[in-house]
């Protein structure tokens, strides 16, 4: 059985990012035989902002190693990003800083698809560029990115797809690179 996780780095419960990601695990789970999609939901990984002092007095909190170990378990990883201020949102940024403190290689050498939506015009390509520059430090297995810009004129979100066609064609190249990458591995 290939797993592949999916997730919106957001904490929001109409989160965009959300249905992107989906779209873009049901495409990779379509065509790969035998697969299933594990979805996580941010919310299932709040804890204490992270801080030094209280790894050191308290250790690595169980959500962390939590969230750790589903990528651990994963054979592929697809996150959508949403933006806050140009960079990940705080939920997704504590989640990722205390699992850091577990492994700086957070990915474990995942093949990763990372995606970005957002409402406006440049669909989250702030927090993609870097998010998928530090890709690599962080034990990515990077396999492509995609930014999604204003999300309602290119999102069907009845029929739960991409319909911009030259959208859909680059997220179609993009998991394929990442179902590739996974049947490489098996
Ligand atoms: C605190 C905050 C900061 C935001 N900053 C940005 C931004 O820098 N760039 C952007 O394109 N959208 C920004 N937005 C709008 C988000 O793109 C929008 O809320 C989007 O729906 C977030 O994705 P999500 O629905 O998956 O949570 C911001 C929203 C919030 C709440």
């Amino acid at each position: 059985m290939t797993t592949i996780l999916a997730f919106a780095a957001s904490n929001s419960s109409t989160s965009i990012n959300r249905q992107l990601v989906t779209h873009a695990a049901e495409l990779a789970a379509a065509s790969i035989d035998d697969s299933t999609i594990e979805y996580l939901d941010l919310n299932d990984f709040e804890m204490p902002i992270y801080s030094q002092d209280r790894q050191e007095a308290d250790g690595i909190p169980e959500p962390a190693q939590r969230f750790y170990d589903a990528i651990g378990s994963a054979d592929a990883v697809i996150i959508s990003f949403a933006e806050h201020n140009g960079s990940y949102s705080v939920a997704f940024k504590n989640v990722y800083d205390w699992a850091s403190r577990i492994d700086m290689a957070v990915y474990q050498s995942k093949p990763v698809l990372m995606l970005a939506t957002s409402p406006g015009g440049r669909g989250g390509q702030g927090v993609l560029e870097a998010a998928a520059g530090a890709a690599p430090f962080f034990g990515a297995n990077l396999q492509g990115t995609v930014s999604v810009p204003t999300f309602f004129a290119n999102f069907d979100a009845d029929a739960g797809e991409l319909s911009n066609p030259d959208l859909a064609a680059e997220l179609a190249t993009a998991v394929a690179a990442l179902t590739t990458a996974v049947s490489l591995k098996a």
